[in-house]
């Protein structure tokens, strides 16, 4: 079951063209491409006729002709042209979904069309200001979507899946501490005047023997985002405090659309803002960013191949707080929506 009343990420901006692409989104068939204008579509990839995908048919214009039989559609999902017949049955349609290009990310909202407001889309403002610069990427997940967003929002697990990439032993067992502000989730994460981590010391310059406040701050929102602030500043500096101007600080941005229960899209970025005349940087934070991940991508495989071996009682720890908050969100604004249903 998935949140459906909401914005979800279909595509990175450069994915999506004059072509047609396919995309599995919250168990739905979904066929991407741009307008005549330039402007993104989104239409159910199923032939209302014989449920052939449209993708695998041509784009005229700003019509879509099926592979099959030739039925064609308009953007809004209305069938305008049955070859065979004069007659266009009025059930001849397939759905048409709202979506807005906004911060690289094409957005798609899968649920009441009525509902999509555009103001409800996550914030990743970062990716479009001139202040930062970002290196993006994608990946197929194979596991249920929020065993990553658990991942994400869960630290302690750092020493021992990433010993070689982020290997922060002092910094995974430092105290964290979670709050919580309606739907949405913080935890943060300081470690006062210790060495800087290797990457922070390369990428923030830090000289030799200088100590630094690190700090990593998970922001979680529903349904399945996840924005991390992390970086480094001379210790003492006052970053704690809310001066972070003489530090390096990144900001990983995460958003995970589900494609089936068992598989998700995985779009993520690294924003920096440092050394921002130097663009060889968004491809080596990209590359790190994405070593690490791919370790927990083969995790989470592993876990739902064990999941799927049937329930068996599991424990949670104290340091599961933030993702256990974050379970009981997700599945309340699921049974919201199905109660809401059920009342229409
Ligand atoms: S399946 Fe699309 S026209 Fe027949
Ligand atoms: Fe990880």
């Amino acid at each position: 079951m998935f949140v459906r009343n909401a914005w979800y990420v279909a595509a990175w901006d450069h994915e999506i063209g004059r072509d047609m692409r396919r995309r599995i989104l919250l168990n739905e068939p979904v066929v991407l491409y741009r307008r005549e204008d330039g402007k993104p579509a989104a239409l159910e990839d199923r032939c209302c006729h014989r449920q052939a995908p449209l993708s695998m048919g041509k784009l005229k214009g700003d019509i879509v002709e099926c592979p099959y039989h030739g039925l064609q559609f308009d953007p809004s999902g209305a069938c305008v042209r049955v070859p065979s017949q004069e007659r266009i049955p009025p059930s001849a349609k397939v759905r048409s979904y709202p979506v807005i290009e906004k911060n690289h990310w094409i957005w798609i909202w899968l649920g009441e069309p009525a509902q999509a407001d555009p103001a409800l889309i996550e914030d990743f403002h970062w990716m479009d200001d001139p202040g930062w610069g970002f290196g993006g990427s994608y990946l197929h997940v194979e596991a249920n979507y929020l065993l990553l967003v658990e991942n994400l929002l869960d630290t302690t697990h750092l020493p021992f899946l990433h010993p070689g990439t982020l290997g922060t032993d002092a910094f995974a067992k430092s105290e964290f501490e979670v709050t919580r502000e309606g739907d949405r989730i913080k935890v943060a994460r300081w470690l006062m005047d210790k060495p800087p981590a290797p990457f922070h010391k390369q990428m923030g310059g830090f000289p030799d023997g200088m100590n630094v406040d690190r700090w990593q701050i998970a922001h979680f929102g529903p349904p399945s985002f996840v924005k991390l602030d992390v970086g480094s500043a001379p210790a003492g500096a006052g970053a704690r405090q809310g001066d972070r101007s003489k530090g390096m600080n990144m900001w990983n941005l995460n958003a995970i659309t589900p494609e089936t229960e068992k598989t998700a899209h995985y779009f993520y970025a690294q924003a920096y803002n440092f050394k921002l005349d130097q663009r060889w940087i968004s491809d080596l934070v990209k590359a790190q960013v994405t070593r690490a991940f791919l370790e927990d991508m083969a995790m989470i495989k592993a876990q739902q191949i064990n999941m799927d071996l049937g329930p068996v009682p599991v424990v949670n720890l104290g340091q599961d707080k933030a993702w256990v908050a974050m379970r009981q969100i997700v599945a309340r604004l699921v049974s919201e929506e199905t109660g809401q249903a059920k009342a229409a």
